[in-house]
């Protein structure tokens, strides 16, 4: 058992540095899982290798890269939707559950690629999408028709009728900025709810037969031999039945139409999608009816405040996810950002977690700027130390190993419906199109990535210099990402407590220790200064020199070389691992 409780310990030293023990963890007899050890991998398939040169990403593709993520390190992949689906939101709108789209292969395909990452130790995890199908799906066409059983699949309603005509039965809005989030639908004369995109219908949850319907896909790909998925906006899958007006946000920047405009009380988080989660975890475990059985994983998306967020843990009788993502470092820091506000979202999660449960950290995905785009290039390597090297599950997403940036799309270019709805003059806030643009192999056409003609969304113009072939040949950030996956298996990252300091308002610092195993210090400076910091008015039990284990590219430094710790140089955005260890016994020849 794994206990994990949190201590409160504060304490300001001498020189009025902040220093706190924010977590403990205790390991007694059982070894963490693969999935608390491993780092999962998130690849966008359609951008990361096409192999038929079609310009879209492939699963064989996936297949063939196989080298470079076991050469990684990382335990699993998690691959977004594969799925046949006519592509209005590239995959999460899904017309078939048990079909691979043929933009991306075939269920042999698949069945290759399974097999080949087993063989290679690493974990095969799919994208759920359970909240809503594609508009084209059987189910929802035949729902259209009141064909029993699937009458009532989705969330139907009949219209308000009032002087000026028909209109939606209340004021709710699509997450894409769209406005109503009802579309009227002549055949059944009724409108259908869309939390999404109009091509993406919401399921009803409060229909037994859907339920079990989607309890049987994740039986169909569990059977197939997959470790786990990622289910796809979970918060969204109930809303209340009552249909109760939203009440308005307040918020200055949006107009009516914007989600933002809505405070979502009635279309997130209800009680019973709590319940569902728990549902779908028995469905899981019941793959593991041994000790011997691997464990089948369950991460949820979600987009909730903190309370909301922990509750998808669920508790020590009704079971929920593994985790559910923590985005609090996409949503709450920035580049403006300084030591407390990192310390603030890392004790968010960490103070809320509930007891036993295991934390996780996630920087990027598909939906999202990419790190080195919304923060700085140069810090890349310092939130790497930091997610990778707090207590918890690494999430990467494809390429940010390698820090690159976002891609400039054009509004011409814009193929990404959430971008296309806001139009041209608010696109460039909405669209999705630049962290989804294809993964830099090397220097060749396309960046590697398709011999074909054109790829589906323009290569970064970068990808000459900036592609994983060129950083493996000097101190890269895909070098330091490889130095701290090795590091993630040393006893103190694993097992340790968590000090977290702050050193000055821009260098964060904490340690991980574990029994007499050696400690690591992180210090990371996110200011656009240079910084020095005296670690002895964190900890004055220190040694005077410490070795530099990993440092930024920008640091100056290298592994191995001395530092001494009342005099830490840390240049803008550097940052540092450092140990107490004197000697290589726990070196990784890096
Ligand atoms: C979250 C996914 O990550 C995003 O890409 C998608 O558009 C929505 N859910 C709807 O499925």
């Amino acid at each position: 058992m794994i206990r994990i409780f949190l201590y409160f310990g504060l304490t300001l030293t001498q020189n009025f540095v902040y220093s706190e023990n924010i977590y403990r963890t205790y390991n007694s007899t059982n070894e963490l899982d693969w999935w608390q050890t491993g780092i999962i991998y998130q690849i966008y398939v359609r951008s990361f290798k096409d192999t038929n040169s079609d310009g879209i990403g492939d699963l064989n593709g996936v297949t063939q890269k196989v080298d470079y993520l076991k050469d990684l390190g990382i335990g699993a992949i998690w691959l977004s939707p594969i799925f046949e689906s006519p592509q209005y939101d590239f995959g999460y709108d899904i017309s078939n559950y048990r079909q691979i789209d043929k933009d991306y292969g075939t269920l042999a395909d698949f069945d290759r690629l399974l097999d080949t990452y087993h063989k290679a130790g690493i974990k095969v995890l799919l994208d759920f999408v359970p909240n809503h199908s594609s508009h084209l799906h059987e189910w929802f066409l035949k729902s259209v028709k009141r064909i029993p059983p699937f009458t009532d699949y989705y969330v139907w309603e009949d219209p308000v009728i009032t002087k000026e005509g028909r209109k939606p039965p209340n004021n709710w809005l699509s997450v894409f900025n769209s406005g109503t989030a009802w579309e009227w639908n002549e055949e059944r004369n009724q409108y259908y709810f869309h939390q999404f995109l109009v091509e993406q219908p919401d399921f009803n949850y409060r229909s037994p037969m859907l339920v079990e319907e989607m309890k049987n896909v994740l039986r169909f790909w569990l059977d197939r031999g997959v470790d786990g998925f990622r289910f796809d906006a979970v918060n969204a899958l109930f809303e209340r039945a009552d249909l109760v007006d939203e009440p308005e946000s307040g918020d200055p920047e949006s107009g009516p139409k914007d989600y933002d405009f809505l405070n979502h009380i009635y279309t997130l988080d209800q009680p019973e999608t709590y319940e569902m989660v728990h549902q779908w975890r028995e469905v899981i475990d019941s793959y593991k009816k041994s000790e011997n059985d691997t464990t089948r994983m369950f991460m949820v998306e979600c987009y909730s405040p903190v309370d909301k967020t922990m509750q998808y843990y669920g508790n020590d009788t009704a079971l929920g996810a593994h985790f559910p993502f923590n985005f609090f470092f996409i949503k709450d820091f920035n580049r403006q950002s300084d030591a407390k506000q990192m310390r603030n979202v890392i004790a968010s999660w960490l103070t809320n977690i509930p007891s036993g449960k295991w934390p996780n950290w996630v920087i990027g995905n598909h939906d999202n700027s990419r790190i080195a785009s919304r923060l700085d290039p140069m810090l890349v390597d310092g939130v790497h130390m930091v997610q990778m090297l707090l207590p918890g599950t690494t999430v990467t997403y494809n390429a940010d190993e390698l820090g690159i940036e976002d891609t400039y799309i054009r509004w011409d270019q814009t193929i990404d419906n959430a971008g296309l709805n806001v139009g041209p003059r608010r696109y460039e806030k909405f669209s999705r199109d630049p962290e989804r643009s294809p993964f830099p192999w090397d220097d060749s056409l396309n960046a590697g990535f398709s011999d074909g003609p054109k790829p589906w969304l323009p290569i970064n113009p970068k990808f000459w210099r900036e592609n994983m072939k060129q950083q493996t040949k000097y101190k890269s950030h895909l070098r330091t990402y490889k130095q701290l996956v090795s590091l993630r298996k040393s006893p103190a990252i694993m097992y340790g407590d968590l000090n977290v300091f702050i050193l000055s308002k821009w260098v964060l610092g904490f340690s991980r220790s574990y029994l007499d195993h050696p400690t690591y210090f992180v210090v990371i400076n996110l200011g656009s200064e240079t910084e020095r910091v005296n670690l002895l008015n964190a900890r004055y039990t220190l040694p005077h020199i410490l070795k530099v284990k990993v440092s930024s590219v920008n640091s100056g430094l290298v592994t191995g070389n001395l530092v001494r710790t009342e005099n830490i140089i840390l240049r803008p955005k550097a940052a540092l691992v450092l140990t107490t260890s004197r000697n290589n016994e726990d070196a990784d020849n890096f």
